[in-house]
């Protein structure tokens, strides 16, 4: 083939491709292009018109309706439920693992991956309607470990929010660096719940992480914010004598928040509060919950080690938190056990505290 040919080859084949691109994009535009369309929330109570083409769960965010969500909607964490009634077509592949068979009876979908296309019957519960967004202050930010930060996060003036202890915030980050959409991502709140001007949250760092490489290398003091919250069903249920607290790394936060509010509300429950770490930099918030204990002799603070370094001089409990668990938990007898931390250190948790007669109604557990 002489030169020639070789460009009009290539120049036939760059504009049926660049008419390929121009058909896909009209194509695209068309077919998304669902107009307005009608949202029925729970049997007529709300009606909202909305414009199709977007996931439910962004959606109905656009209209204040925040249905928790800890991944940004990249299916998975399975927490974006809803109950749709009418109008979300048939259950998708990314949807079946969180969707159980009794779920599926009650329509329930996940949010995220369900496209607004056309009138939609939906059922959600009451108090989602209380969630609420918050545009808050940065107003001290302070390293709590190499690679823990605590954010204290400032309502603006006049605002007030009410949470469970134990309950999460969502936390929104903006475009930055090669970073060009804003991403949502959940962190417990480890303030106070009588506390109600702001939250504190502990975050760590995870290698590549969207989120927390935004806290942790471009977040500063005096910046704002965007939050949502609270949601969760991680609280105090309290039908028991004795809370076995389980925590590792910022799973620490949650049950900050927990240990307060039994102490605030004079509640009479005795806590032990198993906290699991490598090495001595991992521990955090040490005196603090050293003072709780002398001051309330009902809460006890165990922290363990698994691989203390030399340096360190640890005298205190050496090994995985499951063994100190083991050991020291008789029975699930009278006790509620609310846990936090990796899903690896949960499941092994949750294994012992089960053989010790614990039952998935005396375990609650947040996992990240
Ligand atoms: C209910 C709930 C409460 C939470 N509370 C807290 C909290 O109080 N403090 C806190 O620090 N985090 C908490 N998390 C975890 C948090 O929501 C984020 O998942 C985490 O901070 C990572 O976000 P990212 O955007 O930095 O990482 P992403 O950009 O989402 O992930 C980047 C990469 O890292 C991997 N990755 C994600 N998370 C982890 C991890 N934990 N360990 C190892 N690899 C990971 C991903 O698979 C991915 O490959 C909570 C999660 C849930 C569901
Ligand atoms: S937002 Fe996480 S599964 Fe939908």
């Amino acid at each position: 083939m002489d030169f020639q040919a070789i460009l009009k080859t290539v120049g036939i084949l760059t504009l049926v491709s660049a008419s390929l691109s121009v058909i896909i994009s009209i194509a695209e535009r068309v077919l998304n292009n669902y107009g307005m369309v009608e949202l029925d929330i729970n049997n007529g109570k709300k009606k909202l018109q909305v414009k199709g083409g977007s996931s439910l769960l962004s959606t109905l965010a656009s209209e204040k309706i925040f249905i928790p969500s800890a991944c940004g909607g990249k299916a998975t964490c399975g927490l974006c439920k809803v109950s749709v009634q009418e109008g979300a077509g048939p259950l998708l592949l990314t949807e079946e693992p969180y969707i159980s068979a009794e779920e599926r009876k009650q329509n329930m979908r996940l949010s995220c991956q369900v496209k607004v296309k056309n009138n939609m019957k939906l059922l959600i519960p009451e108090d989602l309607f209380n969630i609420r967004e918050f545009i808050c202050d940065v107003k001290e930010i302070e390293d709590m470990t190499y690679d823990i930060k605590r954010l204290h996060l400032q309502l603006p003036p006049g605002e007030t929010i009410s949470f469970k202890a134990g309950q999460f915030m969502q936390f929104y980050t903006k475009p930055y660096g090669k970073i060009k959409e804003e991403v949502f991502r959940a962190y417990s709140i480890s303030s106070k719940a009588s506390e109600k001007d702001h939250v504190e949250l502990l975050i760590r760092l995870v290698p590549n992480g969207i989120c927390t490489t935004y806290v942790h290398t471009v977040l500063k003091e005096g910046d704002k914010v965007r939050l949502s919250g609270p949601y969760g069903d991680f609280y105090l249920r309290g039908d028991c004598e004795e809370l076995i607290m389980i925590a590792g790394g910022s799973g620490l936060a949650p049950i900050r928040s927990l240990v307060y509010d039994v102490i605030e509300k004079g509640l009479p429950h005795k806590m032990r509060f198993f906290f699991g770490a490598n090495t001595l930099r991992d521990l955090y918030y040490m005196d603090e919950f050293a003072q709780i204990e002398k001051d309330y002799p009902q809460f006890q603070f165990i922290p363990c080690l698994a691989r203390p370094a030399e340096e360190d001089n640890w005298e205190g409990v050496t090994g995985f938190v499951t063994v100190a668990l083991a050991d020291q938990v008789d029975s699930g007898q009278g006790k509620e056990a609310y846990l936090c931390g990796s899903p690896g250190m949960l499941d092994a948790c949750i294994k012992i505290l089960k053989e010790k007669g614990f039952t998935d109604e005396t375990i609650f557990y947040d996992k990240f």
